[in-house]
């Protein structure tokens, strides 16, 4: 078998893709964005795929960011091919039908601030330390952190990390919005799990439909945004998951979900 950079398991419908270069901290190098867009497509793909758990091997990074020593002797037009192969991935990622929780085990830095930013979700622990640090290295983000952060955090926030390079810890990164929850170390994986486990039992096509919204609505005017919302809602109305979840709570029963 050929060394992947990634490991890829599966906890019933629970993928978990875990970049594994920990002796270079997780960071992304070609082959790494490669196997990246190919796993998410296999499990965009894959049925059995109710939700992605993404996360770093190693007690020390997420991902540490793209890969400094590839990128050292790159050309302008390398640099921008390697910025596109990063941000298709990214995209890829962001648009996947399925959600996807980032696994903040610890340093997102860069590039991997800008992955975690493609989830759905982000659970970090209380370990971790996120910030876009290309400055210190005569760069600015390229695989998207200059438009996701501003989404996702605002000017002030984006301007602060972009311009001043230094991470900042979980508490502050949650306080920013940057990240969803902050929990202890030590149960990182069974409240990430938890959460996964609460997705993969939901609706998929409504939760399929949200991210829809989010992603495709939300980048729209308000007008478009909101008929974009009303065309995804009136589609839930032909499912039978939407048929059983209403039922089911007028029947005071737990709902049981079949993805159709
Ligand atoms: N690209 C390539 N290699 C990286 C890397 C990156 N982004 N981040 C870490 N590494 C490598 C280091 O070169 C080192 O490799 P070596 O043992 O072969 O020398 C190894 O990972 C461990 O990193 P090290 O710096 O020794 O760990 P540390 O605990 O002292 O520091 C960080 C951790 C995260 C503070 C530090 O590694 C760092 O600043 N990394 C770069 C972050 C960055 O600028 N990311 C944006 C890139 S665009």
């Amino acid at each position: 078998m050929i060394d992947s950079p990634l490991q890829v398991s599966d906890r019933g419908p629970v993928r978990i893709i875990t970049v594994n270069r920990p002796d270079k901290l997780n960071a992304l190098n070609a082959a790494t964005l490669d196997a990246l867009q190919a796993a998410f497509t296999a499990a965009a793909n894959d049925a059995g795929v109710h939700v992605v758990v993404l996360t770093g091997a190693g007690p020390k990074a997420f991902v540490a960011g793209a890969d400094i020593a590839e990128m050292v002797q790159l050309t302008p037009v390398q640099g921008r091919d390697f910025s596109q192969r990063g941000q298709r991935m990214m995209r890829a990622v962001e648009t996947m039908p399925k959600p996807v929780i980032a696994m903040i085990n610890g340093f997102a830095l860069g590039g991997g601030l800008e992955l975690a930013m493609c989830c759905h979700l982000r659970i970090a622990s209380d370990t971790a330390k996120v910030g876009q640090p290309e400055i210190n290295l005569g760069l600015i983000p390229g695989f998207g952190g200059s438009q996701r952060l501003l989404r996702l955090a605002g000017r002030a926030a984006t301007l602060e990390l972009c311009l001043l390079g230094a991470p900042v810890d979980a508490a502050r990164a949650q306080q920013l919005g940057i990240v969803n929850r902050v929990v202890p170390a030590a149960e990182l994986e069974d409240r990430t799990m938890e959460i996964a486990a609460q997705l993969a039992a939901a609706a998929p096509l409504a939760l399929r439909g949200i991210l829809d919204c989010v992603n495709f609505g939300g980048e729209s005017g308000i007008e478009e945004g909101l008929a974009y919302e009303s065309a995804q809602f009136g589609l839930m109305f032909a499912t039978e998951d939407m048929r059983e979840g209403t039922t089911a709570f007028l029947d005071r029963r737990k709902p049981a979900f079949s993805g159709r």
